[in-house]
């Protein structure tokens, strides 16, 4: 009997047979069965820039948005005070840090919250930044090992971040082709990384699914759109975005219109009229109704 091919990107996929049931079933409660895809909000800025623009208070800002997100990635102490355990929105949560904004070193990473403690907060996946390139690329890369095996162990996937600190020229597809091939050859699970021009290389060479961040706020929704749709077409199994939505002026809008590229295949202009039309009447704009999360 083949292969059960249980997440789909243009490229490449996951072969289930290779997992356990546990591990298994953590990615598709992130990755959906259904579209092959993800919607995931990120919301751990401030594990290094603190109080984040948007992000003050991270309950306000996440709770209208959890309805609307197939994961939520963040830091334990986000977790346990700002976020519903009712919620059954499935959390990656972020157990790399040790830098901060205005120190020496946004790369001087090590991991912060223990195993234990993740399965304690019962949650779908575990997050931790590798920085290839930098003073800390042995570190950070060895820290990925550490705790790939300790996730195998207790079957949580693992996300390896493609971070760049405070370096954003650093994002063409020769250095996270580079980086993001590194983690899955360590054992990441599922790769988060940059869009970037050529960024099918970036799929090609990364033999497990990518999210990709939104970075820093863009000028328009527009071109959050096209960011979305572009890493969509070019391999990526979704996004995990965080700026780009919750600094919008209307968050809500702007997730559904992400949701529709996602999960929906709709092109920029459909998710422009979904964001508008949002925005401006409150209701409940959902082209493709079985998309709800
Ligand atoms: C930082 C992160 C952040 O979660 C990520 O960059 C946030 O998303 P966005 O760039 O879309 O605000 O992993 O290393």
């Amino acid at each position: 009997m083949g292969e059960t091919v249980i997440f789909r990107c243009r490229r490449n996929s996951v072969r289930a047979e290779r997992m356990d049931w546990g591990m298994k079933n953590r990615l598709s409660r992130i990755i959906k069965p259904e579209t092959g895809r993800t919607v995931m909000l990120a919301v751990d800025h401030g594990y290094f820039m603190g109080p984040t623009h948007k992000l003050e208070e991270p309950r306000k800002t996440t709770e209208p948005l959890l309805a609307h997100s197939d994961a939520i990635m963040c830091t334990r102490g986000v977790l346990r005070t700002s976020i519903n355990p009712g919620s059954t929105v499935p959390i990656v949560l972020r157990v790399s840090g040790g830098a901060s904004i205005i120190g020496e070193s946004l790369t001087n990473e090590a991991i912060t919250t223990s195993v234990r403690d993740a399965v304690r907060l019962n949650v779908a996946a575990m997050a931790l930044s590798i920085f290839v390139g930098s003073a800390h690329e042995h570190q950070t890369l060895t820290n990925l090992g550490k705790l790939v095996n300790e996730g195998e162990e207790h079957g949580i996937p693992v996300l390896a971040v493609t971070a760049v600190g405070k370096e954003l020229e650093k994002r063409d597809a020769r250095y996270l082709a580079l980086a993001c091939r590194i983690a899955a050859e360590i054992g990441a699970h599922f790769v988060k990384t940059y869009y970037c021009e050529d960024f099918g290389k970036v799929v090609k060479g990364c033999p497990v699914p990518l999210v990709v961040a939104g970075g820093p706020k863009l000028e328009t929704e527009l071109d959050a759109f096209q960011l979305a749709y572009d890493a969509i077409q070019d391999g990526a199994v979704g996004v995990d975005m965080g700026r780009n939505i919750w600094q919008s002026e209307h968050p809500v809008p702007m997730i559904k219109a992400i949701r529709e590229i996602v999960h929906g295949g709709v092109t920029v202009r459909e998710a422009q009229e979904v964001y508008d039309r949002s925005k401006n009447t409150k209701e409940q704009v959902i082209l493709r109704p079985s998309l709800a999360r």
